[in-house]
Formats: structure tokens, sequence, C-alpha cells
């Protein structure tokens, strides 16, 4: 079929607008790359999504190396440490003393906003609100996407497609099942989580593991808090009344620190199921995914975002290389590279989360292990430095 009127061409069609894409395109921009982005919803329902922010030191390179991150570096909350609890017991894991490193708490809501704003001013290509995307000879040197705005049939002819549409995208999907492998393990419960204009409780996150289940205490800013529960998977937001909410949450952490707890009207309530996942591989032919369109993380290790970002970093990295020297050794070396980093990070969420939440199976002797996990972690100075390798961030 020839170039029709409304067919366009680029070097890298970038389907989805969350952080992944909006980050791959920022970078591909910086270095002259040509990309478009496909979004399916609008920019304002993308910045509507709550998501966890604590950002590894990776993540913060990359959006410095983006020309997104002065914001960031103003508003962004430095955290040298947090806190885990256990029944009234508490202690603090030091990311700094252990690996020189802190993290930065700065809304996944406002990366995303950053990221927008950097395209919008750099002129970038974004469809909103698209549908019927389809995947064309991704295993060809000719690849190319359909899809329609509004009705309007699309077409962009291009060198590469970045996959980075998330878990329910049509990326992952593209890649024909028998070249697929596909691993996941459900949990068997949710995160209730509220928004309240309260101060946060304590000035770093509070990770708590109680009788009655998994809670957190994190933050946006000053004046504005984010907590959860470990909450049934029959549950519905609108089961629980705000007091409710707080009264359990007070339950579940330490008493001085529910005595201090702030509470006020929640203004976002929402539950979220907590899965592990991961595709193999990430790549088919000129199609590559990236972020939560290849794997999923329980929030507990806050590390969705965090991963995508080490994927769009290995991707742009082979894709520069591509364009600038010829060389296919960064995206050929894509997908083992990345697998590589997220399954540790798939670990971590998963060990994490073992010893934080109560299951519904647990026996005696399964809550005396997480005790004996938690002790050992309060105890052992190689014990806190591995997890606070891990919550800080792996070398990419
Ligand atoms: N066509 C175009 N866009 C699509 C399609 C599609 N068929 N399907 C999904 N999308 C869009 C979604 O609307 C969303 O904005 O792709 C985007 C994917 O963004 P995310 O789901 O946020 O995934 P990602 O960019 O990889 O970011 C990962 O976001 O979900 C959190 O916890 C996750 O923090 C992690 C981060
Ligand atoms: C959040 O602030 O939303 C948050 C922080 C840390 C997590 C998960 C969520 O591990």
């Amino acid at each position: 079929m020839g170039i029709e009127e409304d067919d366009v061409q680029t070097q890298v069609a970038i389907i989805g607008g969350g952080p992944s894409g909006l980050l791959l395109s920022q970078l591909l921009h910086r270095v002259g790359i040509d990309s478009i982005v496909l979004e399916r919803k609008t920019q304002d329902y993308v910045l509507g999504r709550i998501r966890a922010g604590v950002l590894e030191q990776g993540l913060v390179q990359l959006l410095e190396q983006a020309g997104c991150a002065d914001r960031l570096h103003a508003e962004g909350y430095v955290h040298h440490g947090t806190l885990v609890a256990y029944g009234q017991e508490m202690f603090r894991i030091d990311f700094t003393e252990h690996t020189g490193t802190p993290v930065i708490v700065y809304g996944q809501t406002e990366v995303t906003r950053d990221l927008y704003a950097a395209r919008e001013a750099a002129g970038g290509a974004i469809d909103y609100e698209v549908d019927d995307v389809v995947i064309h000879g991704a295993d060809s040197d000719a690849p190319h996407v359909t899809y329609t705005v509004h009705g309007e049939k699309r077409r962009i002819d291009c060198d590469f497609i970045a996959g980075c549409d998330g878990f329910h995208g049509v990326s992952r999907q593209a890649i024909p099942l028998g070249l697929r492998r596909e691993y996941e393990k459900v949990y068997p419960f949710g995160w209730l989580g509220i928004l309240s204009e309260t101060p946060p409780v304590n000035h770093e996150l509070i990770y708590a593991n109680s009788e009655r289940g998994f809670a957190l205490c994190s933050m946006r800013n000053d004046m504005l808090s984010r907590y959860y529960i470990q909450c049934s998977l029959s549950d519905k937001p609108e089961d629980w009344t705000d007091e409710a909410f707080w009264q359990e949450l007070k339950r579940r952490i330490p008493a001085e620190q529910a005595e201090k707890l702030v509470t006020g009207p929640s203004i976002e309530k929402s539950i979220a199921p907590l899965r592990s996942f991961v595709t193999e591989p990430m790549r088919w032919g000129r199609l590559f995914l990236c972020g939560d369109a290849a794997h999923i993380v329980p929030p507990t290790g806050a590390k969705g975002l965090n991963t995508a970002a080490s994927d769009v970093h290995y991707l742009f990295n082979g894709l520069r290389d591509y364009y600038r020297a010829g060389t296919t050794d960064g995206i050929d070396g894509y997908s083992e590279k990345a697998l590589k980093r997220i399954w540790k990070a798939e670990r971590f969420s998963w060990w994490f989360s073992s010893m934080m939440h109560r299951y519904p199976d647990q026996s005696e002797f399964d809550l005396k292990m997480q005790v004996a996990d938690l002790e050992f972690l309060r105890t052992n100075k190689a014990a806190q430095k591995a997890m606070a390798e891990n919550y800080v961030g792996l070398p990419y």
C-alpha cells in the first residue's frame, strides 16, 4: 500500500504516553532522534492516576539527562531511610549509611506532568485518545503502526516500535504466544489507598506488618499524605468510610505513631490488586517492550516506575548507538540486559511483600518465619545493607 496523505514517518513509534513512553521520547529527542507517542487516554486522565512516588537515583539521573529534573529537585523530598514496624516494634533502615544513596519522594503524577511539559515545550508529537492501535511488520525491517483518532485512520511508518502501553496494552499481545513466556503471581489481597490533605504522620515512610494486615504511611508533600492498608480482594472503596479507614490504620501501626496521626477527609480512595508478572523476551524483531507492558511488581518495594526507568535507559542507549554508530549490540542485548535487573526487582518486591503482609493460608509456623525475618533485619547490618541496596536501586 502506498503512502497515503495521513501517513507519517518517524524513527521510533512509541505506544503509550505514561512515564515509560514519555521518558523514552524525551531522551530520544535530546539526541535528535524523532518519535511519535500514541496515548489512548487524555493527558488529564493519565495525570489523574495516583501511583507510588519513590524515585531511585537512576531514575533521577535519567530525568536530569532528559532535562526534566528541576521541579523534582526543588519539590522532591530526599529520604535517607525508611521505618519498618511489626507489632509495637519499629526500626529504621538507613539507606545512606549502607549505600551512600538516598531516594527522592516525588509523586509519579508529578514526574509524568514534568515529562508532558518537556515534550510539549520541545514540540514533541503526541496523539491522544487514539484507538485501534495495531502493530504491523514488527518482525520485518519496515514496521508500521495503524490507529484511529476520533474515527480518522492514521498510519506511522517507522524504524522501531516501543511498546510502552502498560499491562493492559496491545504491544505484549503483538508478540506471538509461541514466542512468549509469561510468569505470574497474583497476591490474595489488595491495597486500599487514600490521599488526605493532612501532614504525614512521620517524615519518613513507615512499612508496618501487623496481625490485622499490612499498612504503609507515605506522603506527597508536607500537607498531602498517602496511606495504604492491606484489604480483601472483595472489598470496594465505597465499603470503607474515612473513619473506618483511619481507625484500621491506627490499629496497624505502633501506638506512638497512631497517637500522632492527623486524620482528615480523603480526597482520593482506591483499591489496587497486587501482582508479580514478567513476560520474556522483551523484544520481537523491531518491537521492544518497556515498563509495565513487560512486567508488574507489587507496590511494596516501589519498583514499578523504577524498573520502567531502567528499561528506558537500556532501550534509549541501544537506539542512540544504532542511529549514531550503526551498531546493534545495544538493541540486540536489550531484552536480556533489562530482564536481569527486572528479575532482581521482582525478587525484592516479592520478598518485601511476603515479609510484610498477612496471607490467608499462613500457618503459625509461617507467622514465626515472618517475625524471624523481621528480627533478623532489625538486628543484622548485612541484612539491612542488602535491603537498602535493593530499595535505593541496584545498578543499571
Ligand atoms: N494504545 C495507546 N496507549 C495505550 C494503549 C493502547 N492500546 N494501552 C494502554 N495505553 C496507555 C495507557 O493509557 C497509559 O497511559 O499506555 C500508558 C501506559 O502507562 P503505564 O501503565 O503507567 O505504564 P508505564 O509507562 O510503563 O509506567 C510504569 O506506571 O503503572 C505504573 O506502577 C507502574 O509505576 C509504574 C509505571
Ligand atoms: C506511595 O507513596 O504511593 C508509595 C510509597 C512507597 C511504596 C508504595 C507506594 O512502596
